[in-house]
């Protein structure tokens, strides 16, 4: 071969393997088939007299948003590799007003709506805790949603070596054209609202499932993209682990064991846009975690504390093909109001994340350089990961999160146990409050030469 050859060769095998694909991330519908009469999710001390077309931020989705959502992915990029759903299907509302049959007409109405705006993009999909009835109730075992709701998803996963999984647990795995591993998840099996999981060992045996299922993909040289509802980890600035520990403890060993084939996780369930470092075995941040914004603009309610005002996303992750690994993030969103207002449903990008945080991808080593320059709450880096974490609300809803609650941002990020999450905190407490009184004490002596000054 002549070097021009081998020059064209070299230059081709870059291109080939710097390919980048694309595929959607959408999450938290929660759609409230009764936004226009009942209003079953609204807030019962704002519930809107006017609701708007689009939604109401005091409520869950009304079908124009969930359409108009699924519309914008199709106009956006109609032939995305594949899209991740990661569940929470049903409306906010008690059991009671809920059953069974209700909530299974929801998930084939918006099953079928994505099969139709999107036809022939593989979807997949995974429970949220609401997706149950009674709510949160996971069982660890078969039953009929699994049955039912394999037969929805069955021509999206299109391999029966998973039915068994899925009848079992709603897990399962799936290998893309490119190479790609995918395993979804039900981490809803533990998470702390679930009682029928509580004291079963290994709930659907998903955990033994998922050890192997890495190991496998690590003799097979398979990078892996794990997707599911319920993140691991601190969620902040709540400050809260949403698994039982019993659960969370073995689940992260396993993620962290096997971190080195895992090259991205997306998860929902939170309603807020951020991500997170998981370190592996010997603490080297490895594996990035990102959670998606909902779709639902619903403000979450619990005794003494109202959620913050955030709009409706989607998002598009940019990967390589080759490695799986995320390039990057265009995060769309609604302007609620605007949308209301103008009678006009027009999903722009919130943000790029290379653009937006200045960094050239989205690998475990950028974002865990990213979250040292979110350490300082004054960088640009922290404001717009806290603009991007309740999705660009209009600026006179937008919280401001100072003191204890950038701390805990900054150390969620890459603290997965209460105790390292708790230890990191303090250090930047400590530190913050020896800041305050040096310069506390700098005004002590400021004022004390003013007095000195005046006495004179
Ligand atoms: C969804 O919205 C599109 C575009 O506005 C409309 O044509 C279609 O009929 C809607 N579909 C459903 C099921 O509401
Ligand atoms: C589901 O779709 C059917 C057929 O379009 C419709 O009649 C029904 O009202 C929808 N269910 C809900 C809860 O929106
Ligand atoms: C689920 O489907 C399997 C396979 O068809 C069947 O054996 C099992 O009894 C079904 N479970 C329920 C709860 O209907
Ligand atoms: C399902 O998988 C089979 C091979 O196992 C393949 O021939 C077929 O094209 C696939 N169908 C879809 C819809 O992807
Ligand atoms: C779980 O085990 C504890 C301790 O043995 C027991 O007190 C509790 O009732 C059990 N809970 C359930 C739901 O079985
Ligand atoms: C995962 O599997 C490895 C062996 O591959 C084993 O050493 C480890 O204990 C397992 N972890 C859990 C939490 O089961
Ligand atoms: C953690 O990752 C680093 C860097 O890739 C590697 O050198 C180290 O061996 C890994 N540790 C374990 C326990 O796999
Ligand atoms: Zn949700
Ligand atoms: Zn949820």
């Amino acid at each position: 071969m002549d070097i021009r050859s081998l020059m064209v060769l070299i230059f081709t095998l870059a291109i080939a393997s710097s390919e980048s694909g694309f595929f959607w991330h959408v999450t938290d519908f929660h759609y409230d088939f009764t936004y226009h009469d009942r209003q079953l999710s609204c807030n019962p001390n704002a519930k809107p007299t006017n609701p708007g077309q689009y939604g109401d931020f005091w409520c869950d989705s009304p079908w124009k948003l969930v359409n108009s959502s699924v519309q914008a992915m199709a106009k956006l990029k109609p032939n995305a590799d594949f899209i991740l759903w990661t569940g929470d299907t049903i409306v906010h509302a008690s059991d009671k007003e809920l059953n069974y049959e209700i909530n299974a007409e929801v998930l084939t109405n918006i099953t079928d709506l994505l099969k139709s705006v999107l036809p022939g993009v593989k979807v997949y999909a995974s429970f949220g805790n609401h997706d149950y009835w009674p709510n949160n109730q996971f069982p660890p075992a078969n039953n009929r949603l699994y049955n039912d709701t394999l037969d929805r998803w069955e021509s999206w996963i299109n391999d029966s070596s998973q039915h068994n999984n899925f009848r079992k647990g709603a897990y399962y795995t799936v290998k893309t054209p490119h190479g790609l591993r995918i395993i979804a998840l039900n981490t809803n099996l533990y998470y702390t609202s679930n009682k029928v999981t509580v004291n079963v060992s290994d709930p659907a045996d998903q955990l033994q499932w998922l050890n192997a299922t890495l190991a496998h993909a690590k003799t097979n040289n398979e990078p892996v993209l794990i997707t599911a509802h319920i993140p691991p980890g601190v969620h902040t600035p709540s400050i809260l682990i949403w698994m039982h520990e019993m659960f969370h403890i073995p689940f992260v060993d396993i993620l962290q064991t096997h971190a080195d084939v895992i090259v991205g996780m997306f998860f929902g369930h939170d309603h807020s846009d951020g991500f997170k470092v998981l370190p592996n075995k010997s603490g080297k941040l490895t594996s990035p975690i990102f959670i998606a914004p909902s779709v639902t603009p619903w403000r979450y309610r619990i005794p003494n504390k109202i959620g913050p005002a955030h709009n409706p996303g989607i998002r598009l992750v940019e990967y390589d093909k080759a490695t799986g690994r995320p390039l990057d993030i265009t995060q769309y969103y609604l302007d609620l109001q605007k949308a209301n207002k103008n009678a006009h449903d027009h999903w722009e990008v919130e943000y790029e994340a290379k653009k937006a945080y200045e960094i050239p991808d989205l690998t475990a080593a950028t974002l865990a350089n990213l979250a040292t320059r979110i350490k300082d709450p004054g960088s640009s880096a922290f404001k717009n990961f806290w603009r991007f974490f309740t999705v660009s609300p209009p600026a006179e809803l937008l919280e401001s999160c100072l003191n204890d609650c950038h701390s805990a941002v900054y150390c969620g990020l890459t603290n997965f146990d209460m105790d390292s999450f708790r230890g990191c905190q303090n250090k930047m407490i400590s530190g913050a409050s020896r800041l305050i009184s040096h310069e506390w004490m700098m005004v002590t002596l400021l004022a004390s030469a003013f007095i000195l000054y005046v006495n004179m």
